[in-house]
């Protein structure tokens, strides 16, 4: 079996459910359901004996010892993290916790656990970071996409978090031969994601009849991967990975926020036409402290070596999301209630836009 942690947040869920679906490999999913952790992502699975669910904070030394010892995982792969950066920017005391302390926690129990193996399963044995492009910095205009040889430069606190956990599994591995793997993707969209990422949010702020909000000029770029790709990536880096490699991944699908949200806007006026079009919604806000201009990603490495690519384009990725959004109005309203509401007047009231 395989110990996923943050199994219950968006690209996690969407893994879970994308790896019992190929396989019946059992999963041991370890989250603390934070406020972006949600057991309904994984409803599919209830009563399913292959999914075990485990409610637990990867920061715990004692916890995580038990299940490499009870479960005898082949691998452990962390998706588990404080994922959003306008929220490292206002408080970014537990992406230091989660984030580096927390992935330094695994990795000792991964060491302690492996260093016990016979040499077989001690061969086999794999520990998976996901980790992000935004450790590579910001690009200009022109510059060539980020390789998995970019000297890292990570400009937020929600960066810089995973930067400094990226380089604990590097010395893990070469220090001590522990045999890991990294990813860095870009930015994903699809179901499941917490509504205070951009995609999300732009949908259910329309959908109500709410500001939709622009940070700065809207001309930052992102490069846009489905969910599906990505984790369809991370089980190829698995399963054919070379130990204490680096793998990046990404959808060579460059935007900027404003044709990301007019898309959006575009698809919403033909699946829910409303009184005005949705585009009449955009507003301009203060910018992200700090807003790195633009990410895009070279991912030649996993096409070259391992084979993958992308299934799914953008327009056509956008448009299944934006339909799902539709259809799942009750999860919808589940995860944006309560705590949600605090959020969104902490990050848009001095925005003005809240
Ligand atoms: P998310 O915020 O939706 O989910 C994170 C999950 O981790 C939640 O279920 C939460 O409860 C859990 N968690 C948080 N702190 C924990 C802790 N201390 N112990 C156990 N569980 C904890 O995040 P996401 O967007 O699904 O991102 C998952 C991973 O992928 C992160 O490591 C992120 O850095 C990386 N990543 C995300 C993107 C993206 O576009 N969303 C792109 C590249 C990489
Ligand atoms: O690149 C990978 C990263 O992508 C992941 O590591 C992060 O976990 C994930 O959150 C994402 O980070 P971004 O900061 O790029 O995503 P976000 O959805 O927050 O913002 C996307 C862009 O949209 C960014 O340029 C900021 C802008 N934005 C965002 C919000 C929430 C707005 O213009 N308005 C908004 O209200």
């Amino acid at each position: 079996m395989i110990l996923v942690t943050g199994g219950a947040g968006f690209i996690g869920s969407n893994f879970v459910l994308q790896w019992l679906a190929a396989q019946d490999e059992p999963v041991v999913n370890l989250d603390k359901l934070t406020y972006a952790g949600n057991l309904r992502n994984l409803d599919q699975l209830r009563g399913d004996a292959r999914h075990v669910f485990v409610r637990g904070d990867i920061d715990d030394a004692e916890l995580v010892a038990r299940l490499l010892r009870e479960h005898q995982p082949r691998a452990v792969l962390n998706f588990a993290a404080e994922s959003h950066v306008d929220r490292s920017i206002l408080g970014p005391a537990e992406f230091v916790r989660t984030n580096i302390h927390g992935t330094f926690n695994l990795l000792q129990a991964a060491r302690a656990h492996w260093s016990g193996l016979s040499d077989e399963a001690k061969r086999r044995f794999r520990f998976l970071q996901v980790s992000t492009d935004e450790v590579y910095g910001s690009l200009a205009a022109g510059d060539a996409p980020f390789r998995e040889t970019t000297a890292y430069a990570p400009n937020s606190p929600y960066a810089a978090s995973k930067a400094a956990a990226d380089h604990m599994v590097r010395a893990y591995h070469h220090t001590y031969g522990l045999p890991t793997l990294t990813t860095n993707c870009s930015n994903n969209y699809g179901p499941f994601q917490f509504p205070e990422k951009l995609i999300p949010l732009v949908i259910l702020n329309a959908l109500a009849g709410k500001a939709i909000p622009v940070y700065g000029d809207g001309k930052n770029v992102r490069d846009w991967l489905h969910v599906d790709d990505h984790c369809g990536g991370v089980r190829k880096v698995l399963e054919a990975g070379r130990p204490g490699e680096v793998y990046n991944i990404g959808g060579s699908s460059e935007k900027n926020n404003l044709e990301v949200v007019q898309t959006l806007c575009a698809v919403l006026d033909e699946l829910r036409p409303a009184a005005k079009p949705y585009a009449s919604l955009i507003t301009y806000v203060k910018d992200r402290p700090g807003h790195d201009r633009r990410y895009a990603i070279d991912a030649s490495k996993m096409r070259r070596e391992l084979g993958w690519q992308p299934a799914e384009n953008f327009a056509g990725g956008l448009r299944r999301t934006v339909s799902w959004y539709l259809a799942h109005a009750e999860w919808a309203l589940s995860v944006t209630s309560g705590e949600y509401q605090k959020w969104v007047s902490a990050n848009y009231q001095e925005r003005g836009a809240a």
